[in-house]
Formats: C-alpha cells, sequence, structure tokens
C-alpha cells in the first residue's frame, strides 16, 4: 500500500515510528507536512496539492494532527477523504474528540463513567458551579490546556474560587470536576486499535504533583487492565468515532472514569513503558481495513 504519515514534524518519535513501521511492512511510506497540503475545492476533481505537485495514488493516510493545527489539518483530513483516500481516524472524529466538552457529553450521552464535571459561563453561577461537583478538593481545567498546564487542585472552596475567578478574568474556558482522590496521582492510558486495547500503561505524578503527565515528570510502568476497564477503553474509541484512539482513565471509587479521547496518542512512552510494537499494531489495522471510499463524511458535517 501507499500510505502518508499527516504530520508537522518528521523528527518525532511518533512519526519515525510509524513510517519505519510501515516500511518493515512492504508499504510506501511518505511524510506529508499538513500545513504544506493546498487544495481545490471542487465537486468534480477534488485534489490536494504538495510542493508543486498533485499528491497521487494514496491508499491510506495516518493523521497526526496537533492540537494547534486542528482547523487546517482536519481541513487536509476531510479533503483526502473526498478523494475517496482512507483516513485511519476520520476528520470529523478528530473535531469530535478535539472539543473536550463535546467530547464529554458524548461520553455521558452513552453511559461511559466520566468524573462529575461541571461548566457555566456565569460568574454568577460559582458556588453553585463547585457545589454540585461535590465542593472542594476540585480539579479546576483549562478547556485549551495540554500536557497538564492549566490543570490545577483547588483544595479549599475558597482557593477554587480564586482560581475561577482568575480564569474567568483572562476569558478562559474552563471546566470544574470532581477530584478523584483515590486515583492517587495516577491515570491510565490505553491504547486503542480497532477493537483493542493493545498497550496500556500506569503514568504516576512526580511526588506531590496529582498530575501525573510525563511531560512534567511523572513516570510510566506497563499496567494489567480490568475487563472493565478494557471494555470502557474501546467503547469511548468507539463512541468518538476514532479507530485509533489514546484513552485516558482514571481509576475510581466506583470503576473507571474517563479523563480524555485523544486522536493523535503518542507512541514513545507507551512504546518505552510496554515494549510492544504499536505502531505496527496501527499499520496492522490499515492492511485489514483500509479500502478505497470507505471513509465517507457525506451527510456527516
Ligand atoms: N478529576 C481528576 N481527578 C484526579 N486527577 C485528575 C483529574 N483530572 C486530571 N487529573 C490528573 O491531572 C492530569 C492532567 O489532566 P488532563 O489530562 O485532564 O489535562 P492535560 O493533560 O493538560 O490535557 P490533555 O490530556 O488534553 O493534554 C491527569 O493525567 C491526571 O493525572
Ligand atoms: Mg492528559
Amino acid at each position: 500500500m501507499k500510505i502518508a504519515v499527516l504530520s508537522t514534524n518528521g523528527r518525532l518519535y511518533s512519526t519515525r515510528r510509524l513510517l519505519e513501521a510501515g516500511q518493515e511492512r512492504g508499504h510506501e511510506m511518505l511524510l506529508l507536512n499538513h500545513r504544506r497540503c493546498y487544495m481545490n475545492i471542487t465537486s468534480h476533481r477534488p485534489s490536494i496539492h504538495y510542493k508543486g505537485k498533485t499528491v497521487k495514488g494514496l491508499d491510506a493516510i495516518i493523521p497526526r494532527i496537533g492540537a494547534s493545527v486542528s482547523f487546517y489539518g482536519t481541513a487536509v483530513v476531510r479533503q483526502f477523504e473526498m478523494m475517496g483516500v482512507y483516513s485511519l481516524n476520520e476528520s470529523i472524529a478528530i473535531s469530535r474528540s478535539r472539543d473536550k466538552l463535546r467530547a464529554l457529553q458524548l461520553l455521558a450521552r452513552k453511559g461511559i463513567g466520566l468524573p462529575v464535571t461541571g461548566f457555566a459561563n456565569s460568574p454568577d453561577d460559582t458556588e453553585d458551579l463547585l457545589n454540585f461537583v461535590g465542593g472542594a478538593p476540585v480539579v479546576i481545567k483549562l478547556l485549551e490546556g495540554t500536557q497538564g498546564v492549566g490543570v490545577v487542585l483547588g483544595e479549599t472552596k475558597k482557593a477554587a474560587e480564586s482560581v475561577i475567578e482568575a480564569f474567568r478574568g483572562l476569558s478562559a474556558n474552563f471546566m470544574v470536576q470532581e477530584f478523584i482522590k483515590e486515583a492517587g496521582n495516577s491515570d491510565i492510558r490505553c491504547f486503542v486499535v480497532g477493537n483493542k486495547v493493545v498497550a496500556s500503561m500506569k503514568r504516576t505524578g512526580k511526588e506531590g504533583d496529582f498530575r501525573s503527565n510525563l511531560h512534567r515528570g511523572g513516570t510510566a510502568a506497563s499496567v494489567r487492565i480490568t475487563p472493565e476497564e478494557r471494555s470502557t477503553a474501546v467503547r469511548s474509541a468507539k463512541i468518538m468515532g476514532l479507530n485509533v484512539a489514546g484513552v485516558d482513565l482514571l481509576r475510581s471509587n466506583h470503576g473507571p472514569v474517563v479523563m480524555e479521547v485523544n486522536s493523535s496518542p503518542g507512541l514513545e512512552g507507551i512504546e518505552a513503558a510496554t515494549g510492544k510494537d504499536v505502531a505496527g499494531s496501527v499499520i496492522q489495522f490499515l492492511e485489514k481495513n483500509a479500502e478505497h471510499g470507505k471513509t465517507k463524511t457525506r451527510g456527516k458535517g
């Protein structure tokens, strides 16, 4: 097959591994920087151009779209879909998962366990918002945050109110969430490919930090997950419409609760922690499923 990885940086571990795993399995692999892809919007013969040439003959694409280029990146993925090229994750599913509130609403609707989460626009409702997530301690999260930045623990009601006031002052969107204390500075990343969790790791925050992000000095280790965690992860990916996803869970007293479903999960941490060939699993999925015209966005805006 001829497969393109859409990534703005060919030196990233995940990008390199996907290219490598595809080559090892005998595919023609190429790297396309989606920021450099341009297109003609036409119903007749949609096409993608790259550095002066038309992109031709692709069987599949693997979108690795960073949060900062979601808007343009998903437009490029959509154009490939219009051309009949199979996308590992559909543009609509990527957009869905990028909007954290929308994602939580969709998961809640299907009965997936979530930390109790509140969101309000008006400062007049702060008090009630704090009450219905169970009162302090609460976790306050910027909607635009990643890698643990903008995730704050409000240990007391006063502290929580001050943080909320500060975020409002900056006109930032945020949510307030029940603090899952029993998770003990750890979360579980499940790497889903199709109907399976192909690898899972437990990330633990460094001493004194409730956030387990590896970028913030957390550590990762391979972990055995329960059947309930496994099915929660697979169902969550399915609800978002993602074939490949990183589903982040917290182990709460009332079972697994989902924090987030990531459409471009990193490979470095999970391959290092588990020793598994996760990139190879992704390529195998394409071998089984990539068919011309199978990804259809029609009617799904
Ligand atoms: N409700 C919660 N209860 C306990 N711990 C939490 C809660 N929410 C987040 N955490 C901890 O904080 C970390 C960071 O939170 P989260 O993953 O929501 O934000 P982020 O990593 O900044 O965003 P993204 O995952 O989109 O990059 C989590 O990995 C987890 O360890
Ligand atoms: Mg996170």
